[in-house]
């Protein structure tokens, strides 16, 4: 019997808009986050792990950016042009046979300062074209609401999510979404990684480090997290009402920690690290804080703005499924002396022997990824979406013009088989699947577009040389036929 994928399974692949559809100021939009966050050109894996270097911003590098055209010292303004291009690029997923396109909404796009009373209809008809044009070819748009990128004036004006307001500015522009896009879009995902504010404060969160004394910062950074945690609650309740056939998900990056050794303070640890992963999809799917967390904050003196009524938003507008990123495991030890550390999703960690390593230092283990969809199944029987999981790689275009991609495959693949296994063998519901970067874009943790992810090759470098055109990489074809048999390909040799 040949092993296919459940019947309606979601094969596709995913994007965020600050890192594909450039055409920053075009139509209306606002600045974001995104577009004032500086190319620092990471020359080796050293600078790659240096996270806060990579992502950190000043009120002065905001003014300094405010003041540049540069597109190139600020790619995130070029992106891969999906703004003007995007026919071409669905057409192209359409070709591979997507049943599903995760794409994200810039919320400067619609509400330009982030606060309006009105949306910019230029920006709401943008995405109306993206979403018809993915019907067209029967794709199921999958919407991110917030991937990254608060609009900037929130974070000049108001701290960004440091200030209770934003929460009513969000929903207020989720609301535009919902009502604009009713009956079309059927899955939709609040915030992309909503840890990652704890990570990238500035992309994420809007905060601003450099007004905050570094003693009150962690304490900004939790409480820029609840006030996430409510605005995801009432996004969910915002469209289950304005639509009761859409479902929602959160999205938590999910790294899965090793214990490095059994020493028991290893185990101790890893234990305590995922925990801290689990806390955030906690919130969204049982809609309580789980205990730790509130002891944490007890324990460290914080006093958050927590008030009654948004425990109780929380608790009744839990999320419909549970997405996730997967790219990599990483190991944990309590003592780090003479062992190696590598990079990878901006999250630093103990290399693992066993395993191989990517050119960006992210450790390749697709058993991790069965390992996490048990762990999210048993935790909260819902049903899971992987939403991203690729390999970002140098590709190379031969004197043919051909790109052999097989390293991309082999990952894919390993990943797929395991996925295969954890749906058959371990029972996990799973929604589907949508690749990171099924074209080329720009990466978000080093804003580079030499770590390339795509299916398809886009022709651009990292200081903005390239005519942004369009070719099939060897995956693409590899990839069409993982979907036109519903994975059976995987597994004939
Ligand atoms: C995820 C993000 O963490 O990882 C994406 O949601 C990101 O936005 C992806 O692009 C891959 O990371 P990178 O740094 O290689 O682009």
């Amino acid at each position: 019997m040949k092993k296919t994928f459940p019947e309606g399974f979601l094969w596709g692949g995913a994007i965020a808009a600050n890192q594909a559809e450039g055409a920053w100021n075009v139509d209306g939009k606002g600045p974001s986050t995104a577009d004032v966050t500086p190319f620092k050109d990471p020359k080796d894996l050293e600078q790659l792990k240096d996270i806060h270097g990579l992502s950190d911003v000043t009120d002065e590098m905001i003014e300094k950016a405010l003041g540049s055209d540069d597109e190139n010292a600020y790619p995130r303004r070029h992106g891969i042009d999906f703004y003007h291009r995007y026919k071409e690029d669905i057409a192209l997923f359409a070709e591979m046979g997507f049943k599903v396109f995760r794409f994200s909404i810039a919320w400067s796009r619609i509400f330009p300062k982030g606060n309006e009373e009105k949306p910019n209809e230029a920006g709401l008809a943008f995405y109306n074209d993206v979403i018809d044009e993915c019907l067209k070819y029967q794709i199921e748009p999958l919407i991110t609401l917030s991937h990254y990128e608060p609009p900037l004036y929130l974070c000049t004006e108001y701290n960004g999510w440091s200030d209770r307001r934003v929460i009513d500015w969000f929903v207020r522009y989720v609301k535009s979404v919902v009502e604009a896009y009713k009956g079309k879009v059927k899955y939709y995902l609040t915030f992309n990684e909503v840890d990652s504010i704890l990570r990238h404060p500035f992309m994420t969160g809007g905060l601003i480090e450099s007004r905050f004394s570094p003693d009150e910062f962690e304490e900004v950074e939790y409480q820029a997290m609840h006030y996430q945690f409510v605005a995801s609650a009432k996004a969910v309740g915002v469209i289950h009402t304005c639509d009761p056939a859409a479902k929602v998900g959160c999205m938590l990056t999910k790294v899965t920690y090793y214990p490095y050794s059994c020493k028991p303070e290893d185990v101790l640890l890893a234990q305590q690290r995922m925990r801290a992963v689990y806390a955030f999809s906690d919130v969204q799917v049982r809609g309580e804080y789980p205990a730790f967390l509130t002891s944490m904050y007890r324990n460290k003196g914080f006093h958050l703005d927590m008030t009654d009524d948004d425990l109780a938003i929380l608790k009744s507008n839990p999320v419909d499924f549970v997405s996730f990123s997967y790219y990599q495991s990483t190991c944990i030890a309590a003592d780090e002396s003479g062992l190696d550390t590598t990079a990878g999703n901006t999250i630093i960690g103990v290399k693992n022997p066993h395993i191989p390593t990517s050119d960006w230092g992210w450790q390749i283990d697709p058993i991790g990824l069965r390992v996490s969809m048990v762990d999210l199944y048993d935790r909260y029987g819902k049903p899971l979406f992987i939403v991203e999981n690729g390999l970002g790689a140098v590709d190379k275009i031969e004197e043919d013009g051909t790109i052999q991609d097989d390293y991309r495959i082999d990952y894919l693949k390993a990943h797929m088989k395991e996925m295969y296994k954890g749906i058959v063998e371990d029972g996990v519901e799973l929604m589907g699947y949508t690749s990171w970067g099924p074209i080329d874009l720009l990466s978000n943790s080093s804003n580079q577009m030499s770590k390339r992810y795509g299916y398809i090759y886009v022709d651009l470098d990292d200081y903005g040389n390239g005519s942004y055109e369009r070719r099939k990489k060897k995956s693409f074809d590899w990839y069409k036929e993982v979907i036109a048999t519903n994975g059976a390909s995987l597994f004939e040799e």
